[in-house]
């Protein structure tokens, strides 16, 4: 029988995508989930086939060109591959995978939780309840703001851009206004094109962010876009921590410009700006955006596909580079 291929993978991931390596390759599991060391990680580009990697492991272009490296694809688990140096991969000639679409809802579900969130100022009463400080109901208690007639600005109306968009217009009856750069759509629900990123700020009473991060869009949302925000609007971002400058974003939510905001990245996991954990008016999630059972599962099955495809000769389901 010819040999498996060695696959080293980076974290713990669901029971039922480990069972599945363990059957297709000679892999190397991690049960205690320690993120490995970046000399771990030059290791296994010495001396496996194929890596399984996720978004906590930085591989960056000396990792991906190890000198002396075995590895020849890079299966990422999850969709963003900010974390691997594309360019270094290319030019090495390794593979790269990615799994999109499997996430799409997960993650448009959590975008539109952060919007209630933010709108509904439910993190910052929940905290006064907890501390014991609801002394009773009011008529104009914690007021918020309701989303039904809103204008919802999505930056990035790729798969999850669209999927939150579709769950704004139709189920909460929102106008959507995004900006794309390259054209999309039709949609199956109404939605208006617009030429730049500062005219969907300018528009929207809630914005939500949908695009890679790094490159040209780390610190898109700077201090001078977010101040040609209305005032009083409030911000998602689900994508990538680093699109925002979060000292910007903190200023903004500080003095009023914004009101209220909804993290679930942030540009140096897992550390969170102090700034932001002080503010009140904004929702601060761990990156739980895909983080669902089915979902996480239905990520490690796609990344398993691409290295089974890689290994066979056959074309990659969801190839990067
Ligand atoms: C993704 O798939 O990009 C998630 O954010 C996890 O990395």
């Amino acid at each position: 029988m010819a040999e498996r291929p060695r696959v080293v993978v980076t974290r713990k991931l669901p029971e039922a995508v480990e069972a599945r390596v363990a059957a297709l390759f000679d892999a190397e599991l991690n049960p205690e989930d320690e993120p490995l060391p970046r000399a771990a990680l030059a290791q296994a580009m010495r001396e496996a086939d194929g890596l399984l990697c996720a978004v906590t492991d930085a591989m960056d272009a000396g990792l991906v060109g190890t000198d002396g490296r075995r590895v020849r694809i890079v299966a990422n688990f999850g969709v963003g591959v900010n974390n691997i140096d594309l360019k270094a991969a290319e030019a090495a000639g390794v593979a790269v995978t990615n799994t999109p679409g499997v996430l799409t809802d997960a993650t448009a579900d959590i975008a539109i939780a952060l919007m209630l969130a933010a709108t509904r100022r439910m993190s910052e009463t929940e905290a006064i309840l907890r501390s014991g400080g609801w002394v009773g109901w009011r008529p104009t208690q914690w007021l918020g703001m309701g989303v039904q007639g809103k204008t919802l600005g999505i930056v990035g109306m790729g798969r999850i851009g669209a999927a939150v968009a579709r769950r704004a217009a139709l189920g909460f009856g929102m106008r959507i206004v995004y900006f794309n750069r390259s054209p999309v759509g039709p949609f199956d629900f109404p939605a208006e094109a617009l030429p730049s990123v500062e005219a969907v700020l300018a528009g929207a009473d809630v914005v939500s962010l949908h695009l890679p991060g790094g490159g040209a869009n780390a610190g898109l949302i700077s201090a001078e876009r977010i101040a040609g925000m209305k005032r009083g609007a409030y911000l998602v971002n689900t994508a990538r921590g680093d699109v925002v400058d979060e000292a910007a974003l903190a200023a903004a939510l500080e003095s009023g410009q914004l009101a209220g905001a909804g993290l679930d990245v942030f540009a140096e996991e897992p550390k969170v700006p102090e700034r932001l954990v002080r503010l009140r008016n904004v929702t601060l999630l761990p990156h739980i955006g895909s983080a669902t059972l089915e979902t996480r599962t239905a990520m490690g099955m796609l990344a398993v596909d691409n290295l089974e495809a890689f290994f066979a000769g056959q074309p990659l389901p969801a190839r990067v580079v």
